[in-house]
């Protein structure tokens, strides 16, 4: 096959969005440049807090169209410190993920060479998960409402939402995941010793879809449960399934247990493929160190890779995956890491590899 063209919409939006993604495009060019396998074209998309602050909206109204016509969608980070999180968070990247039906969330979590583990007895290989997120509904599908704002009688609900369709699906991707990997192991994380309803549900369905994945060893964790054992035992650990809520504070462990929320990434997948995906580091805008230089670029870069993988590009996407953990053995990191480079040398360094291993 000749050389396979791609278009992405870039969306880097706040913060170190921009810088992260800027670094993460100097490797994908890069790579593409290396390889005779495929071209990329970018197409930047100025959705922000700034925007939001002129024009009183993250996207435009023909956004969902817009996006339609790429191939994958690569997102930097949404939130700024004059916009409360929940409008940045439902102004943009809920509302790309969700109408986009964006339903897994994967995130691959493990220990590159040259970083360490802050627990002290986990060892490179200990540490090797991938966390697949439900992303559709659940806790976050925005159901609830508020009345008698600031009276003393005051109530607010935050609803979960649980249906077949939708636990269905994330069970069956979460079973399709582990099959693919070596161990064949799934942990359901749950919570229905004390949500009885929802909870039970996701167990009794993921029961269900497991009888068609005989050989996928399947066990059951409580969340509270599921932390200790993810610093305790890690090695236990290999895919795991857990709720939007669940999975969005286990991957936020996981990704600190591996070293540094600044290496790690996450997929929103929808693996019907009817709509382009998104892409983007599991960080957020990290306006502490905005502008700074010192962000770390790791995160974007296995996002890219992760995209690259999803695209079909397997070996452009082993190639970059390689290429930073020369660069992260060699010492060349940034101080999240306890390193003192910044984001352009590890950057360059990251391109000076991907030359010497093309
Ligand atoms: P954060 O991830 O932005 O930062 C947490 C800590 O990690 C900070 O000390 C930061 O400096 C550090 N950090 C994050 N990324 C790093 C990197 N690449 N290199 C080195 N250090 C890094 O989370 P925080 O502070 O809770 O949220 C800041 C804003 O980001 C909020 O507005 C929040 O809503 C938003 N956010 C957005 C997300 C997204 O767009 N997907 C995800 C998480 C938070
Ligand atoms: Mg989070």
């Amino acid at each position: 096959p000749g050389r396979q063209s791609y278009k992405i919409a870039s969306i880097p939006a706040d913060g170190i969005g921009p810088e992260v993604i800027s670094a993460g495009i100097t490797v994908l060019q890069k790579l593409s440049e290396e390889l005779d396998t495929f071209d990329l074209e970018f197409e930047h998309f100025d959705w922000s807090s700034e925007r939001y602050r002129k024009e009183g909206k993250y996207l435009p109204d023909n956004a969902l169209e817009i996006v339609k016509g790429f191939d994958a969608i690569l997102f930097g980070a949404v939130g700024a410190p004059d916009v409360p999180d929940h409008i940045s968070l439902w102004g943009l990247r809920l509302a790309l993920c969700q109408p986009l039906q964006q339903y897994a969330n994967v995130r691959p979590t493990r220990i590159l060479r040259g970083t360490s583990s802050p627990l002290s007895n986990c060892k490179i290989g200990d540490l090797d998960w991938v966390i697949i997120r439900e992303n559709s509904e659940g806790e976050y599908a925005g159901h609830g409402g508020t009345s008698h704002m600031d009276e003393a009688w005051s109530v607010a609900t935050e609803v979960s939402i649980f249906t077949r369709h939708g636990t269905e699906r994330i069970m069956r991707f979460a079973f399709e995941t582990a099959r693919s990997r070596p161990r064949k192991k799934l942990t359901v994380v749950t919570k229905s010793n004390a949500q009885r309803n929802g909870m039970v549900f996701w167990d009794r369905v993921a029961t269900q879809v497991g009888k068609d994945y005989p050989d996928v060893e399947v066990d059951k964790m409580l969340v509270d449960a599921m932390t200790t054992r993810m610093v305790l035992k890690p090695e236990s650990i290999d895919t795991v399934v857990a709720t939007n809520l669940h999975a969005d504070i286990l991957s936020d462990l996981a990704a600190a247990l591996a070293g540094s929320i600044g290496i790690a990434p996450t997929s929103n997948l929808d693996p019907t493929r009817k709509n382009p995906s998104m892409f983007e580091p599991i960080h957020g805008s990290a306006f502490d160190i905005t502008g700074k230089g010192v962000a770390n670029p790791v995160a974007t870069f296995w996002t890219a890779s992760e995209m690259l993988l999803w695209l079909g590009q397997k070996e452009a996407a082993t190639l970059l995956m390689e290429a930073v953990e020369n660069v992260t053995e060699a010492g060349v990191k940034t101080a999240d890491l306890n390193g003192k480079s910044g984001t352009v040398e590890v950057t360059d360094a990251v391109s000076v590899e991907i030359e010497k291993l093309a």
